[in-house]
């Protein structure tokens, strides 16, 4: 039987003064599932990827991921939670330009305090699975963008995070990176990757989800899964 990565019940996230960002989501991810989350600007879905990242709290209504209730967790149980369990790529690749390619990749071992000589193996094991380690001794300015967007894929890959999420992956890149970011995700995937990833790329929902999710107001307009 699916195992359910993510739950979500009846959740919404309200800010002062607006309509919610979020408005009673009800919403099961099963392991091995790649979910595309689609809408337009302001609908809601990157308000989804932080509350599932624990980056957020639901203003009601509970989030539970592998059988934690990310809801209700404190700041240092949220960063223990994002370090063991959660991986994240986001539009802007958010690498630090200060380290190598390799020690980028690299932190969130170190955080997790893995030897540097074992996240230095596993460093250069992704680098390579993710067909740049010609780049690992060079700083990220260096690379284009769609490198770059390899790197911070490798770097969300590094503790083995049972759930990957992605908001906008290919949202800073051009044709030919985002179709290199495409193929990196849909091979994921293939290997089980359980993957939620927020895009306005409608080639990238095509390719890489096997459910397509909409959000129209904070609310779920359609869902290709849920019958499921
Ligand atoms: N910190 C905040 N304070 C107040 N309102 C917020 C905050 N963050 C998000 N919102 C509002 O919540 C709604 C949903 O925002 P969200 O960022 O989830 O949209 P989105 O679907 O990711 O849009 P985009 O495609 O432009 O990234 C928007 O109306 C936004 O203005
Ligand atoms: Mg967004």
């Amino acid at each position: 039987m699916a195992v359910p990565v993510i739950e979500l019940s009846d959740v919404s996230r309200r800010y002062d003064g607006g309509p919610p960002a979020l408005d009673g989501v009800s919403l099961t991810v099963h392991a091995g599932e790649s979910v595309a989350v689609l809408g337009p600007s302001g609908s809601g879905k990157s308000t989804l990827l932080n509350l599932v990242a624990g980056l957020d709290r639901p203003s009601s209504g509970t989030v539970t991921v592998d059988s934690t209730r990310v809801d209700q967790l404190g700041e240092a149980g949220a960063a223990r939670y994002r370090r063991a369990r959660i991986g994240m790529v986001f539009q802007f690749f958010n690498l630090l330009d200060d380290l190598t390619v390799a020690d980028n990749v690299m932190v969130p071992a170190q955080v997790a305090g893995m030897g540097r000589a074992a996240a230095a193996r596993r460093a250069a094991e992704l680098l390579g699975a993710l067909g740049v380690a010609r780049h690992a001794d060079a700083y990220p300015g260096r690379l284009s963008g769609g490198e770059r967007q390899r790197v911070a894929v490798a770097r969300a890959l590094m503790n083995r995070p049972p759930l990957l999420l992605a908001d906008e992956p290919t949202g800073a890149l051009d044709t030919g990176s985002g179709e290199e970011v495409r193929k990196l995700l849909n091979d994921l995937h293939a290997d089980g990757q359980t993957i939620v990833l927020v895009t306005h790329d409608l080639v990238l929902a095509q390719t890489c989800a096997t459910r397509t999710i909409q959000l129209v107001d904070g609310k779920i307009a359609s869902d290709t899964g849920a019958a499921q």
